[in-house]
């Protein structure tokens, strides 16, 4: 396990050594934890967490409010993991100096060390001016869950000449505007390696096949703990959701049938005390 926070200069060392990078998603204090113990590099505090967490059909309802609560409870149980936080939907397309108050936010009032923003060529100048503000800022392009309703759904993209066009030189801008990694989203597998050769900075993938620089998941679709359809490229660990739900109706089984709780969990008192409780309050 690693024992200091990886910096953006280490990641971008990692590429050059060809040594993966491995992301998962947290939102709260446990996962971050085993997410820290189980030695991944970057915790990212995705806007997810209004699907998996909130239950939402989508990102777009997740708030600054919700990603700063969230945040703070990843960086209680993760102190030497690098934290990157989602910029929620309409959090930096208003205006620029609102962007970089919103990036500064989830900096100083969560405790992230950097953000993730969704979008390519149209937001270059909130990308500059949050990194001239001194934070590292993560890209993400491909698909783009926060623009689903322009998208028509959650899709692969790219997979024309025009589209793959338009996310290669996306990523390219997206690096020349200052960002430290690149999270590629749902974008085949050649394309996603291209970009890979060519950029300095490392990718991310979900959904973009082995050529990227590291790889991310949803911690809920890797721990099958979700109950939304889960895109092929979500390869599940565990069966969690499963073993919740076994432990839930074995506890309300037990509660029904008085097998719970035995003598064990609860508490002793002294016979006097007892006693005397009987005989003052004048019960049998
Ligand atoms: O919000 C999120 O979890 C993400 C990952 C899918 C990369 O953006």
């Amino acid at each position: 396990m690693s024992t200091s926070k990886l910096s953006t200069v280490k990641l971008q060392e990692m590429k050059r050594d060809r040594q993966k990078v491995v992301m998962l998603t947290a939102y709260d204090y446990p996962t971050a934890r085993a997410a820290e113990e189980g030695d991944v590099d970057v915790i990212l505090v995705g806007d997810s967490l209004g699907m998996v967490v909130l239950g939402y059909d989508s990102t777009l309802p997740v708030t600054m409010e919700d990603m700063i609560h969230h945040t703070k409870a990843v960086t209680r149980g993760a102190k030497s993991t690098m934290i990157v936080t989602d910029l929620p939907f309409l959090s930096y397309h208003i205006s620029t100096p609102e962007a970089v108050r919103n990036a500064g936010r989830l900096i100083q009032e969560g405790g992230a060390d950097a953000v993730k923003i969704e979008g390519g060529r149209e937001i270059l100048e909130q990308v500059q001016a949050i990194v001239r503000a001194g934070i590292p800022v993560c890209g993400h392009i491909g698909l783009q869950p926060q623009m689903v309703n322009q998208l028509g759904g959650y899709k692969v993209q790219g997979k024309d000449f025009e589209g793959a066009k338009k996310i290669f030189e996306d990523a390219l801008l997206l690096q020349e505007a200052g960002c430290f990694a690149l999270v590629l989203e749902c974008v085949p597998t050649p394309l996603a390696a291209l970009i890979s050769e060519r950029l300095t900075i490392p990718t991310i993938g979900i959904g973009a096949g082995d050529g990227c620089d590291g790889q991310v998941l949803v911690v809920h679709d890797m721990l099958g703990i979700t109950d939304r359809y889960l895109p092929k490229f979500a390869k599940k660990y565990g069966e969690l959701g499963d073993a919740m739900l076994n432990s839930v109706s074995q506890f309300a089984q037990e509660v029904r049938e008085s097998k719970f709780p035995e003598a064990q969990h609860g508490f002793k008192m002294a016979d006097d005390v007892l006693e005397r409780l009987v005989e003052e309050t004048g019960r049998s």
